[in-house]
């Protein structure tokens, strides 16, 4: 094992720095390979700070030129520097100009942080540590200063110039070169530095803000693709009016820009004034992008916008308070789309990727708290646990508090904190003091780390009519944490008649319920109703109102009941899918026994009521997507067997779609579109119930099934019902599958972002050729290991969307993926790091997968010279 590795960063150590900068005055000379930066610093010694303390600024593979202070040169045994860090040893004790310049060549940065090229066109990411990787500085977001940035560049590779804040000055240069300044009157921490420099085409469009502030609006584009540019535009518009109606928060710049690149590695970057976007969450039309993709950039463009408050004016003290901004702006995009759209569909797409994507890491080694206490890189943490599990908390905050005192809360927080780096702390007092509630007890949320599950029982007196709920919770233990406390559990809850009707809800040893409403704060508690006049079925965790596993005996019949009759959508939802996971789990027992799985009429018939009677076809779509894989994998838990798995659920699959044929293939007729496409909710939940009916359709009656999904691939007039149609072909092998491939591979050479679905829905196929195939698509003109989004549709589509295939018994998956990682790492560490993630879940697997892994971990790990960002995930995979 390495002992080279990182030292460990801790919360606990936070002191404030000794010097702030208050002004950065950057001229930014770009150059292809030589790119020169000169940073004028304005800096004072920290009020607080150690009085004579050397000034460590950070640096990251920097090449220092020069450096002044108060303009004269500074004597070389005046400093220290190198590639990774400069420090005036004796600075002086009263503010100072600090004069530093470096030399980049972004050309042959491809980490993608900090100043780099992408087609051409230069960027920057500076989110977490970037800005270091420009100019010397105290890299660190409690350190605020105000920019003004002047970037110069040959006008013909860069005709366009964007900073943070407002334009200023423009003007051109001898010798073909041009230059633009802009200047940001709000001070941001370093990570919110953007500039771009490029040949790029322009969406305008522009916003008055309710106090009259006329904002000019710009998305920026690959030349040619304007016309794909029209629904972020339209998307930054709905964001920018919700939040001032919601949350009182207006724009304060009088320009907005929004540049699209396709070299990234996350999905976008809310630097002040000037987002950088992943180019797949701006472009889209309706030949190239999904209803799913619509979903994405309408949900993405509004959360970088809304950081603009909850981010930028009110940014994080250190990084361990990541959720603090994550979190926080994760809660408010999925409310605001929850506005847009169906919001209890939208609620029940939020918790399929919370139980996807966090449950799964919160149960396995790489399991850490919403605020971690320690790091020894910080780009690992930006993970479903931060932002999805920080989105859950919030919203449970504002259960517990109730709405207006949420609001309140809301609105002192944006007014005290406005313009600070704040804590978890700062943002809890506000609510503390709105509500007038102890949130101590709360807080535990963001410090103890691991899925909450909550056991129920209950016990119906007929004699006494009475229902007791008997509640009892547990955290099982996590690394670092081996002992767990009970937390606050806001659980929303109704009784349900046999017959559907809603039950009164008359506690007879506790206060009313308000709302609905029962706090579980202890290890164990039990609520007592009266007057209940028959034994109700318990509606528990309405709207999942909190984050945990909920684990109460129902049986089919009461499963039955919730489904039909619930007033609850979301436990409508998951009535059904507890029956389908019930049925799963059988059937995987069977298939491990060598027994054949018992059906279940009952379910498919509800199924098929469901279909018969819908008016919310996106909710039936829900519905319709039993679980996954992954799904039946969580729930099992240990000793996992991904064959077994798959087995089991398409024996399950081909059952239920036998059983509703006719009632699935009378839904696919009666939901055709008549009308021209339209990225709007109701037309794409159309689209959805319509494409899951075919999907199961295929798998019950494949002879039924499988040339509807050919003609829909052939005539499909949108991409929506393209990639559903290549979606079931890709279940079916066979010439028919292989030629629908080929026409869609050709058809799309040129399109990359079209091109990464095709490579996703190969690289997903359940069946052994697949790792070959993916192998064979490697060597694709239309793939590089390069881009992000071309390894992540590929590599990433295969690691983390087949389970049984990444996990096969001989190894050969982790092998490949093993090797993918080696030899990114080099490249793009963070990006690496991602793939590897793929393992978190490895010791949850039967031995002989289990020890197949542990085996690649452990060749990852003997590499000499990784990346902090790879061996931190390794080390912790293993410990
Ligand atoms: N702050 C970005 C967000 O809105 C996340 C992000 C974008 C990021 N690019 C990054 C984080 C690069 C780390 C590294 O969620
Ligand atoms: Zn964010």
């Amino acid at each position: 094992m390495r002992t080279d590795a990182a030292p460990a960063i801790r919360l606990e150590d936070y002191r404030p720095a000794d010097y702030l900068i208050d002004t950065v005055e950057l001229d930014v000379r770009l150059d292809p390979a030589r790119t020169r930066v000169i940073a004028e610093l304005g800096v004072r010694p920290h009020p607080a700070g150690r009085v004579g303390a050397p000034l460590a600024l950070d640096g990251d593979e920097l090449t220092l030129v020069s450096i002044a202070l108060d303009g004269l040169a500074l004597s070389p045994n005046a400093y220290e520097a190198s590639a990774q860090g400069l420090t005036l040893i004796s600075p002086p004790e009263r503010p100072f100009r600090l004069t530093i310049e470096t030399q980049l060549d972004p050309t042959s940065n491809t980490k993608l942080m900090g100043l780099y090229r992408s087609s051409g066109v230069y960027c920057t990411q500076c989110e977490a540590e970037g800005f270091r990787r420009i100019t010397y500085f105290l890299d660190r977001p409690d350190v605020m200063s105000v920019y003004t940035t002047r970037i110069e560049a040959d006008a013909g590779d860069a005709p366009v110039l964007l900073g943070n804040g407002n334009p200023g000055a423009r003007g051109v240069l001898p010798n073909g070169r041009h230059f633009a300044v802009w200047s940001d009157p709000h001070p941001k921490p370093a990570y919110l530095f953007a500039l771009v420099g490029g040949r790029l085409g322009r969406v305008g469009g522009e916003f008055t803000t309710r106090s009259g502030r006329r904002v000019e609006l710009g998305v920026y584009v690959e030349p040619g693709k304007e016309d794909r540019a029209g629904y972020a535009m339209d998307a930054l518009i709905r964001s920018m009016r919700w939040d001032e109606e919601t949350f009182g928060c207006e724009y304060d710049l009088d320009v907005f820009n929004i540049v699209a690149v396709s070299d990234f590695n996350m999905g976008a970057m809310e630097n002040k004034g000037l987002n950088i976007f992943n180019d797949k969450y701006v472009l889209a039309s309706s030949e190239t992008a999904t209803d799913a993709d619509y979903a994405a950039i309408e949900a993405i463009i509004a959360h970088e916008y809304f950081h603009n408050w909850t981010g930028n004016r009110i940014t994080c003290r250190d990084w361990f308070q990541l959720c603090l901004k994550e979190g926080l702006t994760v809660f408010r995009d999925q409310e605001f789309s929850a506005d847009q759209r169906s919001r209890p569909v939208k609620r029940i797409a939020d918790v399929r990727t919370l139980r996807a994507q966090q449950f799964a890491e919160d149960s396995g080694p790489l399991a850490h708290p919403v605020r971690p206490s320690t790091y020894r890189e910080i780009n690992n943490f930006y993970t479903a646990t931060v932002y999805e599990k920080g989105a859950e908390l919030i919203r449970m905050l504002k259960t517990l508090v109730g709405p207006e005192a949420f609001k309140a809360g809301m609105d002192l927080y944006l007014n005290r904190c406005d313009g600070t780096a704040a804590t978890v702390e700062d943002f809890l007092a506000c609510f503390a003091e709105a509500s007038g509630m102890d949130l101590s007890h709360f807080s535990l949320w963001y410090r103890q780390s691991g899925t909450p599950s909550v056991a129920v029982r209950s016990h119906y007196d007929a004699q006494a009519r009475t229902l007791r709920l008997d509640f009892a919770q547990s955290t099982p233990p996590t690394p670092g944490q081996p002992e767990k406390s009970p937390v606050v559990i806001p659980i929303r809850l109704g009784l349900v008649g046999r017959g559907g009707a809603a039950l009164a809800l008359t506690p007879a040893d506790h206060e009313p319920l308000a709302e609905g409403l029962f706090v579980l704060d202890r290890t164990a508690d039990s609520i007592t109703f009266r007057d209940v006049p028959v034994v109700p079925v318990p509606s528990l965790l309405r709207g999942f109102s909190a984050p945990v596993r909920l684990e109460q005996e129902l049986s089919s019949e009461d499963l039955l009941t919730l489904f039909r009759h619930d007033e609850d959508p979301f436990n409508r939802w998951q009535a059904a899918q507890s029956y389908a996971m019930r049925l799963m789990v059988r059937a995987v027992e069977a298939v491990r026994s060598q027994t054949t799985p018992e059906l279940d009429p009952a379910f498919a018939q509800a199924l098929g009521e469901l279909l018969a009677h819908t008016e919310d076809h996106a909710f039936a779509a829900q519905v319709m997507a039993l679980p996954s894989e992954a799904d039946v994998a969580r729930e099992l838990g240990r000793d996992i067997d991904p064959d077994a798995i798959l087995a089991a659920r398409k024996t399950l699959r081909a059952h239920v779609g036998s059983a509703i044929s006719e009632q699935l293939a009378r839904t696919y007729e009666a939901l055709a579109s008549r009308e021209a496409y339209a990225p709007t909710a109701q037309a794409a939940g159309r689209r959805a119930l319509r494409n899951a009916g075919l999907d199961l359709l295929a798998a019950g009656d494949p002879e039924r099934g499988v040339p509807l999904a050919e003609a829909q691939f052939a005539t499909a007039d949108n991409m929506t019902d393209q990639i559903a149609a290549l979606g079931v072909l890709a279940q079916h092998p066979g010439p028919a599958r292989e030629a629908a491939f080929q026409a869609f591979g050709e058809r799309f050479s040129s399109d990359p972002l079209v091109l990464d679905k095709w490579f996703g829905l190969q690289a997903a196929i359940a069946e052994t050729g697949t790792l070959d195939r993916v192998r064979g698509l490697m060597r694709h003109p239309g793939f590089s290991l390069s881009n992000p989004n071309r390894t992540r549709a590929l590599i990433g589509a295969f690691a983390m969307a087949n389970l049984s295939q990444f996990h096969r018994a001989d190894g050969a998956g982790y092998a490949f993926l093993a090797d993918i990682v080696l030899q990114l790492d080099g490249a793009n560490p963070q990006l690496a790091a991602r793939l590897l993630g793929a393992f978190r879940t490895w010791r949850s697997l039967e031995p002989v997968r289990r020890g197949g892994a542990e085996t690649e971990l452990r060749r990852i790990a003997s590499r000499e010279g990784l990346s902090t960002d790879v061996s931190d995930i390794v080390t912790r995979s293993l410990a």
